[in-house]
């Protein structure tokens, strides 16, 4: 065999190895992750709307500090799958996006800016398959994370710096990457 012939054989090898690591079913992962972040939002954002509404948002706050997790982590028991929400400007120290994470919320982050739509995605790392998708700020989310003082009243910007000192979550507009659900998916099947 020719050196050429070795080098050919050598990339069919290759592109071969790589595209057998990637044959899982994408598509069954990205409509069983898009469910389940809904699922998450809704049981969220339900349980934070309800709170505002019958004691205000100060007890909406310490329910988010005792239960957001507890909540997201049952449903990540049920759907066997690990639940988080990360972000670059983050309430809560747990919720630091990593440098993998960053990849995508860059590429989040600059589809928006040209007012493109951002999708959920799916990556595969190793043998793990993680859902990626992105978490935009409506309206509502304005009194716990837009502007202090004009839209986050006082005494609750005080109480969410006293739960949370090194709070990064505040001054975002509507429509902004607030953060990003990330779903890691036990193993490949
Ligand atoms: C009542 C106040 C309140 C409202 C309203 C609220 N949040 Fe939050 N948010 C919080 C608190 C408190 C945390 C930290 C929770 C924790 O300790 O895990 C948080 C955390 C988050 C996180 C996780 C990343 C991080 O910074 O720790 C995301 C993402 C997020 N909120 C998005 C939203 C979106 C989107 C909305 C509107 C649909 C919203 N929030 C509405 C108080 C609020």
């Amino acid at each position: 065999m020719t050196m050429k012939k070795i080098i050919v054989l050598f990339i069919g090898l290759f592109v071969f190895a790589c595209n057998a690591k990637q044959s899982f079913d994408r598509e069954k992962y990205l409509k069983e992750g898009k469910e389940i972040a809904q699922t998450t939002a809704k049981t969220l954002s339900g349980h934070v709307k309800k709170a505002i509404k019958e004691k205000g948002p100060i007890e909406a706050i310490n329910f988010c500090k005792l239960s957001a997790y507890p909540l997201t982590d049952s449903l990540s028991e049920l759907y066997k799958v690990k639940i988080s929400r990360v972000a670059i400007k983050n309430r809560n120290p747990e919720n630091k996006a990593t440098a993998k994470d960053l990849e995508i919320f860059k590429k989040y982050e600059e589809l928006i800016a040209k007012g493109e739509k951002v999708k959920p995605e799916i990556k595969s790392d190793n043998d793990k398959i993680v859902f990626y998708a992105p978490i935009r700020l409506q309206q509502a989310c304005l009194i716990c994370h837009g502007t202090p003082q004009s839209e986050i009243p006082d005494t609750l910007f005080k109480h969410i710096q006293t739960l949370y000192p090194d709070d990064l979550a505040v001054n975002f507009k509507e429509g902004d990457l607030r953060g990003i659900w990330k779903l890691e998916f036990e193993s490949k099947e």
